[in-house]
């Protein structure tokens, strides 16, 4: 007996993996968060399933709900939305479950700012503009910052921030950010990534407050950085002629000719 945790993906059905779908087709119980995780991959449980939505549950009914399954022997399809390896709530399941030696097995997903950028057609690292993506959110009612983990400090590296949970603090991103990437640095929102509704709003820090409808909430990614605007960056040396690597020796007495050195 196993609880699958399961990673959802963003909202469109068929951005599940396949492992996923298989898992959720052979568990008897399904635990999912039906704040977030679309309907529709419940299609995918067996006839008969016990299907719980645990937006309205608390954690010790969640736990109640797989500590009855574990008694009697039945794997559980546990699923969350997007990746499970952020802001899913899996950590304090999996601490339980720990606690009480239930096995559990995890299952990613399509994470929501991989299905942003595939609805921007942006890749988020173009060489010599950005190198990195900072996941981050602003604080909420349920959850504070830790004290390093501002803005302005990821702002400083210049990185691509893809800025969860925090539609409804567009001013104060946009407030917090301007001194470093400046007004006119590129804003993407994208509300509802994947999903048959799903509206993107394109800005400067400058502009896109203005742009973004009220009716935009809580389900969006704010993406800030010059990568959204660059046109004019470098091609990386991947497949560049001339470049000397493992998959494509430049001579025959390249070091990698005889399959040696790294491949990058
Ligand atoms: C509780 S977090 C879940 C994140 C999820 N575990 C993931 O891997 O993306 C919810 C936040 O993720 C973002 N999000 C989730 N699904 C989204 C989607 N389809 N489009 C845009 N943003 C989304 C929003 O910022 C939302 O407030």
């Amino acid at each position: 007996m196993t609880i699958h945790f399961i990673g959802a993906g963003p909202g469109a059905p068929d951005l599940l993996t396949l492992r996923g779908r298989d898992l959720i087709a052979s568990c008897p119980v399904c635990l999912y968060a039906g704040s977030l995780v679309p309907e529709a991959l419940l299609e995918h449980c067996p006839a008969g399933a016990r299907i719980i939505n645990t937006a309205p549950l608390s954690l010790d009914e969640i736990i109640a709900e797989m500590r009855a399954a574990h008694a009697a022997g039945l794997d559980v399809a546990r699923l969350h939305s997007g990746d499970l390896s952020v802001w899913s709530a899996m950590g304090e399941q999996l601490r339980r479950l720990r606690e009480l030696a239930i096995p559990y097995a995890i299952t990613p997903g399509v994470p929501a700012f991989a299905a942003a950028a595939a609805t921007l057609g942006q890749e988020l690292t173009l060489p010599g503009v950005a190198q990195s993506v900072v996941l981050t959110r602003t604080p909420g009612r349920a959850s504070t910052m830790p004290d390093g983990e501002t803005l302005a400090n990821f702002a400083r590296s210049g990185a691509t921030l893809a800025i969860h949970l925090s539609i409804h603090n567009l001013a104060w991103v946009v407030e917090a950010l301007t001194p470093y990437y400046g007004a006119d640095c590129p804003v993407a929102i994208v509300w509802r990534a994947s999903w048959p509704d799903e509206r993107v709003v394109r800005g400067q820090l400058s502009t896109v407050e203005a742009r973004v409808d009220a009716s935009m909430q809580r389900t969006a990614l704010i993406l800030v950085g010059p990568v959204l605007g660059s046109q004019d960056f470098q091609e990386s040396c991947l497949y560049s002629l001339g470049y000397d690597r493992r998959f494509r020796p430049q001579s025959a007495d390249s070091p990698f000719a005889a399959g040696e050195g790294d491949g990058v």
